[in-house]
């Protein structure tokens, strides 16, 4: 069965790997791909997007998305991903345009266009999906499931308590997290079991092709940063694994769960506040994945360069 999807992302190596998972599967039609300031700032994040595309021999629409938070101004991460905010390998010039839609306007013409429900899979600060929501009720119909990276059922990344993507808009994640429409959320708790271990960069490696040698080099950059700032040498492959749980929802384990989003705490700003227990009484609103079937995900990562190559 095919889904229908718009993936909202801010490349980054984790978004690029799920920018090419969702081209390369055939249970995917990705319909377009929109950016958001995060990793780094609009203008680069758009630029990869751009890049990653012709990479790997892509044509799919590009809209340009936020700068900005829905509250406060937009924050990079250099540290993680590089002052490209995709360093590690030479990645060609874009070969097509972006779209003449901003993020939201594009969005909005594809779900109203599509046949069929869309899935929206955001990867970075969810600015995009929040004003897409705002602005367009009369399409929320249309939208059959949102499945985002972010947030995490235990502890942040970003700070103490709260992962980049939901530091980095929680105004944004407030919304998304109160629309109503069916929602998974992949955070740090699960994402943190996608490592890309030496034995995973072997098997890219093995495919002997130019799209796996230049993808293992950036991660092999994502390698070195991870481990500089975290002291983790395997990278974590966040964004793809929303995208996989789209291909095939038994690559993870899911709770539906009552989450909340802390917008006022000093400290703890930006965290998802998952009640696993049920203690708040609220209403159990998102699919919270609890577990990750880490040799299938590594499958379908593998199979998706190898068929893009
Ligand atoms: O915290 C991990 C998330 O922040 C990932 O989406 C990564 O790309 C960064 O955006
Ligand atoms: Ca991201």
């Amino acid at each position: 069965m095919t889904t229908s999807i718009i993936l909202d992302c801010d490349p980054g190596h984790d978004d690029m790997m799920a920018i090419l998972l969702a081209a390369a599967h055939p249970n995917i039609d990705l319909l377009g791909i929109t950016t958001v300031s995060g990793n780094g700032s609009l203008d680069k994040v758009t630029y990869n997007a751009q890049r990653i595309c012709a990479l790997a021999g892509l044509t799919i629409p590009i809209g340009k998305g936020a700068n900005d938070p829905l509250a406060g101004k937009a924050s990079a991460a250099p540290t993680i991903h590089g002052a490209s905010a995709l360093d590690g390998a030479p990645l060609p010039e874009p070969t097509y345009d972006l779209s003449e839609l901003n993020a939201v306007e594009l969005i909005a013409k594809l779900v109203a266009e599509s046949p069929v429900p869309v899935t929206l899979v955001p990867t970075g600060p969810m600015t995009n999906i929040a004003q897409f929501l705002m602005a367009h009720p009369e399409l929320h119909s249309k939208i059959e499931h949102i499945a985002f990276m972010g947030g995490s059922v235990t502890r942040g990344n970003w700070t103490p308590y709260a992962e980049f993507n939901i530091w980095a808009d929680p105004e944004a994640a407030d919304v998304v997290l109160r629309s109503g429409i069916r929602t998974t959320m992949v955070g740090l708790n699960v994402s943190h079991m996608a490592l890309a271990t030496p034995e995973v960069l072997d098997r890219l490696l093995a495919l002997d092709t130019d799209l796996a040698r230049t993808v293992v080099d950036l991660l092999k950059f994502f390698a070195h940063t991870y481990d500089t700032v975290f002291g983790m040498p395997d990278p974590p492959l966040h964004d793809p694994i929303p995208v996989a749980a789209v291909i095939d929802p038994a690559v993870m384990t899911t709770a539906l769960l009552p989450v909340s989003i802390e917008l006022n705490g000093d400290l703890t700003r930006g965290a998802t506040v998952v009640d696993v227990h049920g203690i708040t009484g609220r209403d159990a609103n998102v699919h919270v994945a609890l577990d990750l079937d880490v040799d299938y995900f590594w499958n379908l990562i593998v199979d998706s360069i190898r068929d893009l190559g």
